[in-house]
């Protein structure tokens, strides 16, 4: 399967609102090929999620790891967020080198549909909650470095 171009910041793709999915290509081939090729993409780069933007395509998809792999998520949106946050380092694929704060819910509940077209519900706490949400802001042209702090790159610290 293709490795995908990651696209930098600050490409303007990474600012855009995502359009949600239609549910007529929740089934589409083209879709699952995407999917399928992000996480390809992901785990070439020893990433541990992907938002379509930042493989170009400006559409609701994210993949998150988890421990029982990758896990596929169609217009995802958060249904619950706890009142606790914990601040945790994070970095990003379209950011390389770079590394900062970021609060974030301790725990969430998302809403997605899967690749058959079924939806689901999880709950999500610690990392993968973490990743869950930074993946999401993608979708709403939200990067990490908007919301760290404490940024740190390859020479300087701000
Ligand atoms: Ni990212």
């Amino acid at each position: 399967m293709p490795i995908l171009k990651i696209a930098f910041h600050p490409d303007p793709i990474l600012r855009q609102v995502a359009s949600p999915i239609d549910s007529a290509d929740f089934n589409a081939p083209w879709l699952a090929k995407l999917a399928h090729n992000m996480v390809e993409t992901m785990i070439s780069r020893d990433g541990i999620g992907l938002a379509a933007p930042q493989v170009s395509q400006s559409i609701r998809l994210i993949i998150v790891s988890t421990k029982t792999g990758p896990l596929i998520m169609i217009n995802p949106e958060l249904t619950k967020k706890s009142l606790l946050k914990d601040t945790d380092e994070e970095g990003c694929l379209s950011i390389p080198n770079t590394f900062g704060q970021v609060k974030r819910h301790h725990s969430v509940q998302v809403k997605f549909t899967e690749l058959d077209g079924k939806s689901k519900h999880i709950s999500a706490k610690g990392l993968l909650a973490r990743v869950i949400q930074h993946e999401i802001d993608h979708l709403d042209g939200i990067l990490f470095i908007d919301k760290a702090k404490k940024i740190t790159d390859n020479n300087y610290t701000m």
